[in-house]
């Protein structure tokens, strides 16, 4: 790609951008959120038209208008957010779209057993008789990346695929991206976890503003030193957590048990308390009752025994918005779905839930005033990129989505506060704040609940650490008292010697 430009309203995405990708090589794109990484990702897939530059594949200029023409050269691309449709079947799911799904005489069975036949190949371990709504993420991700083998792609693009995978989940998907590079196949890495993308790269760009910052080989470089290329200062790795005199129990679970999407018991008899000034960390392999554990808490999933109080106040019958009003901030897992209304605007997300009340609405109407000046100020603190209030949530960057968001939740001032992965894709000038804003808000005297697939942050930040497994705490431990490898023993449902 060579030269490329690429203008949003009040935006310039792309601002001649420059990118090659060799034969058999993972090369990865790193960049701060809205730098527009997904956007030069879709220009090469042909989702996006450019303004200027040129696009060359083995040396030769080609157009790129729509997927299909990407699709014809060998272009695939595993999107941020999946696009599979949950009521068919992986093989179906394969098929859309293809040419011959279009005719009469569409042959499921040899689909089948050429998806067997890639499964078998990369080790993908998909079913292709599954029905994609009972899928694990990790495996929905898989039946992605045999679509676009399905289709022939040589150079795949891989858009933070890592963002919604466990670690275990994250390794398999290396040892197949490296069974892949073997065979030729040339693949396009975004992620913002610097760990991973030293770990499997073999050339990194770095893109700020919509502006190349560099390629480099990945040999040799430090997070450190990449951190620096993406924001253009130092950014802190390490956390600073002062001691904090804890007060009351703020938040208490008393035997809570609970149901799960599938319908078992996936809570079990969890009790916990956490004191006001006080960061309570989940570790745990995802599926344990984790998401149950933070539904339940914010009143979206009954319980099925036991009670949860906030602030002494039993809350246990309560539904989620009267645990607003008790002072309970929520940042779901499921954030682009549960979290934003996709058409509002920037300033209509930042109020939700709380429009009806003053300082927002005066009596029946709304205070756009007001309304206008906390916006700006929320989308200024939190760096949130967008060209303006009013500009609909859809067309920011996802982590830019995910950061209004955090804006909206923490600035309640809440006393209760249940943070799900609440770094999940954003760049790491972004997570140093993030981190600093729950540090804060700790400070001041909230009970926070952290539940995090990653164990540093869990360790960076939680003054204890609760342990699930299987939808029961293993051990509540002292975050000065523990190590990563005994929590890792925790989590695999082993009770270390002590
Ligand atoms: N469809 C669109 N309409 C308007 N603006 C857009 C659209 N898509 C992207 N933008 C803007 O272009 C810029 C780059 O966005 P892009 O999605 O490429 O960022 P990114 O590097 O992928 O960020 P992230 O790490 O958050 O995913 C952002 O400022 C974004 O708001
Ligand atoms: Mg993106």
């Amino acid at each position: 790609m060579r030269g490329i430009v690429k203008r949003f309203p009040g935006v310039l995405a792309c601002d001649a951008v420059d990118f090659d990708i060799r034969r058999g090589e993972v090369h990865a794109l790193l960049g701060e959120n809205g730098a527009g990484k997904s956007t030069l990702m879709k220009i090469l897939y042909g989702l996006y038209s450019h303004e200027e530059g040129t696009i060359l594949l083995n040396g030769e200029p080609v157009s790129i208008r729509t997927p299909t023409d990407a699709i014809e050269l060998g272009i695939g691309m595993i999107h941020q957010h999946f696009m599979l449709v949950d009521t068919l079947t992986v093989t179906e799911n394969v098929a859309l779209g293809l040419p011959s799904s279009r005719g009469p005489l569409l042959d499921l069975d040899r689909v089948a057993a050429r998806i067997r036949e890639l499964s078998e190949t990369y080790r993908l371990d998909v079913n292709p008789d599954a029905l994609v709504w009972t899928l694990a993420v990790g495996e929905r991700q898989r039946v992605e990346i045999i679509k676009a083998l399905y289709r022939g792609a040589a150079l795949l693009i891989l858009d933070e695929p890592t963002a919604v995978l466990t670690p275990q989940e994250v390794d398999d998907l290396f040892h197949i991206l490296r069974r892949m590079t073997q065979d030729g196949h040339s693949l396009i890495f975004i992620s913002h976890k610097l760990h991973e993308v030293l770990n499997i790269s073999d050339r990194i760009t770095v893109l700020r503003e919509g502006k190349l910052m560099g390629t480099v080989p990945a040999q040799g470089m430090s997070r450190a030193d990449l951190a620096r290329m993406m924001v253009g200062r130092d950014v802190l790795l390490e956390r600073n957590r002062s001691p904090v005199a804890q007060g009351s129990a703020r938040l208490v679970l008393e035997n809570v048990s609970a149901l799960g999407v599938t319908g078992h018991e996936s809570l079990r008899g969890v009790s916990l308390q956490i004191h006001a000034g006080e960061i309570l960390g989940v570790a745990g392999v995802s599926g344990n009752g984790q998401r149950e554990l933070a539904e339940v808490i914010a009143g979206l999933r009954a319980v099925t025994s036991g009670w949860v109080e906030m602030d002494g106040l039993d809350v246990t019958g309560q539904a989620a918005g009267e645990r607003t009003q008790t002072g309970f901030a929520y940042i779901p897992e499921e954030r682009m779905h549960d979290g934003v209304v996709r058409e509002f605007s920037v300033s209509e997300n930042l109020i939700l839930q709380d429009h009806t009340r003053p300082p927002y609405s005066k009596g029946i109407f709304l205070d756009f005033a007001h309304i206008a000046q906390h916006s700006q100020e929320l989308v200024r603190n939190f760096r949130v990129k967008t060209p303006g209030i009013e500009t609909p949530t859809k067309s920011l960057s996802g982590g830019n989505i995910q950061k209004l968001i955090l804006a909206r939740e923490l600035a309640r001032l809440p006393k209760v506060l249940v943070a799900a992965q609440p770094t999940r894709g954003v760049d790491i000038g972004a997570m140093e704040y993030i981190h600093q804003r729950l540090l804060d808000q700790r400070e001041t005297g909230t009970a926070t609940l952290l539940i995090s697939e990653d164990l540093d942050e869990v360790l960076a930040l939680s003054d204890r650490i609760a342990v699930m497994y299987e939808g029961r705490v293993m051990d509540i431990v002292k975050r000065e008292e523990t190590s990563a490898e005994e929590l890792g023993l925790l989590m695999a449902g082993v009770y270390p010697e002590r």
